[in-house]
């Protein structure tokens, strides 16, 4: 019997390989210093309203995509009603800005390219989209819970209450659960090798995305300048 074919060299699932490739500018993100003022406690209420309003921008490119990316064989297994944030965004804008929070609003140079990358994703490319996907959702259901108790504490939003209902996942009973289903769904992507690495690129796209509106965030809030 042939060892080689009997003992394959074991293939690293694609949720472990997008985890590993983009730990680095994992650490980056998270490590800049709006991040580090606000988990830290230091920033006003004004600076939490401003991230906000660019996530809103954000996630309206990642949640007004066209109708035929909920039926693509790439990208349509990610779209899922209980991960949509704008609805609660609006909510806790209202809550930070009263009822004419939009008024005015325009995203930040560094929120408008990231905006616009998505939508060009989710028009022209499913797979490169997925990689935002990730990007975002798995993150707020992970790092995001940190924040969300430091908004709580810092700026007195009621526990999961307005302010904080973009972190509140209230169709998602159990996170740990839906990221494993998440990450497997990652490991079936039903795209090739080059392809997969071209994802992994976008994510770290994706990251370096992130990484500029906070810098842009830190440059207007500049505490520990
Ligand atoms: C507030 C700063 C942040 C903290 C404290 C934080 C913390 C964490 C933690 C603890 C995990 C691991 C959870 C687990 O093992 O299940 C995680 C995963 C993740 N975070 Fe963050 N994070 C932060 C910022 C960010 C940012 C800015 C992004 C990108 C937009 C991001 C994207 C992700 C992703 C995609 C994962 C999932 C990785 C995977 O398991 O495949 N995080 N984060």
């Amino acid at each position: 019997m042939n060892v080689a074919a009997s003992n394959p060299t074991p293939v690293t699932p694609f949720s472990a390989l997008i985890r590993t490739a983009s730990q680095e500018q994992h650490t980056e993100a998270n490590g800049m210093s709006f991040i580090g003022d606000m988990l830290g406690g230091r920033l006003g209420v004004d600076a939490y309203r401003r991230y906000t309003e660019q996530l809103w921008f954000v996630y309206r490119a990642l949640e007004s995509v066209p109708g035929e990316l909920a039926g693509d064989p790439v990208a349509g297994p990610f779209i899922r009603p209980e991960l949509a944030r704008t609805a609660e965004l609006e909510r806790d804008l209202a809550h930070l800005g009263g009822p004419g929070w939009q008024a005015g609003l325009v995203p930040l140079p560094s929120t408008a390219a990231y905006a616009a990358r998505v939508a060009e994703c989710a028009r022209d490319w499913p797979a490169g989209y997925v990689a935002h996907h990730y990007t975002r959702y798995l993150g707020d259901l992970s790092g995001g819970q940190i924040i969300r108790g430091t908004a709580e504490k810092t700026w007195g939003f009621d526990r999961k209450g307005d302010g904080v209902r973009f972190y509140v996942f209230e169709g998602i009973a159990n996170p740990a659960a839906f990221k494993r289903d998440y990450r497997a769904l990652l490991d079936a992507l039903p795209v090739d090798d080059l392809e997969k690495q071209r994802v992994v690129e976008e994510c770290r796209r994706a990251y370096a995305l992130n990484t500029a509106v906070l810098r842009e965030l830190g440059r207007e809030f500049p505490l520990s300048a």
